[in-house]
């Protein structure tokens, strides 16, 4: 049984890192520590995510760091080899469920729809991602869930950012909500480290029960 929900229980905001490099993966995360969040998920979907995962909890052991984009086997491994925390899917298979069953870390599988929730369902789970967000129904279809569904926790993600939080942070059946819009390409791409803490600290304020 995942237990995703406890581990980052306090810190319902899960800002989303495509690395570049090591060296920025940790600017970042230092920024995202410096506004008082206190997890972040690097998505492996550039060559430095796994090394990036390890210097970041070298650099800030208080952040719990995850990994996410992870498909299978390999990439489960791939997450732990690397010290990941917790592990994010975008999306769920049996097989998937199977990989994931195997590690004593939280993991958060990927749904879209009622279909997918049942499989999680059916697997023992109680937490999952709802990804993307936006494009497969948004806070509708979270509301529309929670009748089907009414022991499931979700955080969507994909499409989020400060002008719709509330509508997904408000929900009863929504635990969290995770984004890139946290980690602004902007300030990404000019090295404004305080713009990311500033941008993690607006999320907080926007994020509302
Ligand atoms: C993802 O996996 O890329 C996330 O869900 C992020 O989506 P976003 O960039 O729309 O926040």
């Amino acid at each position: 049984m995942s237990d995703f929900k406890s581990l980052i229980e306090g810190t319902p905001l899960l800002p989303i890192l495509q690395p570049q490099s090591v060296e920025q993966a940790v600017n970042i995360a230092g920024a995202v520590h410096a506004s008082g969040l206190r997890s972040i998920e690097v998505v492996r979907r550039t060559p430095v995510a796994a090394a990036a995962v390890t210097a970041i909890r070298e650099a800030f052991p208080e952040l719990l760091v995850g990994m996410g984009t992870v498909l299978n086997q390999e990439h489960v491994q791939e997450a732990v080899d690397a010290g990941s925390q917790f592990i994010i899917t975008p999306t769920i298979s049996e097989k998937l469920l199977s990989a994931l069953s195997d590690i004593t870390i939280p993991y958060l599988p990927g749904t879209a729809s009622p279909s997918d929730i049942l499989l999680a369902v059916e697997a023992g789970l109680s937490e999952v991602k709802f990804f993307p967000a936006s494009l497969s129904g948004g806070a509708a279809m979270l509301k529309n869930f929670s009748a089907i569904f009414p022991e499931v926790s979700l955080c969507p993600t994909g499409g989020i950012s400060n002008s719709n939080l509330h509508e997904y942070s408000s929900l009863p059946n929504v635990f969290a909500v995770g984004g890139s819009w946290m980690i602004p390409k902007s300030c990404v791409a000019s090295g404004d480290w305080q713009g990311v803490t500033a941008a993690c600290a607006l999320a907080q304020q926007q994020f509302t029960k």
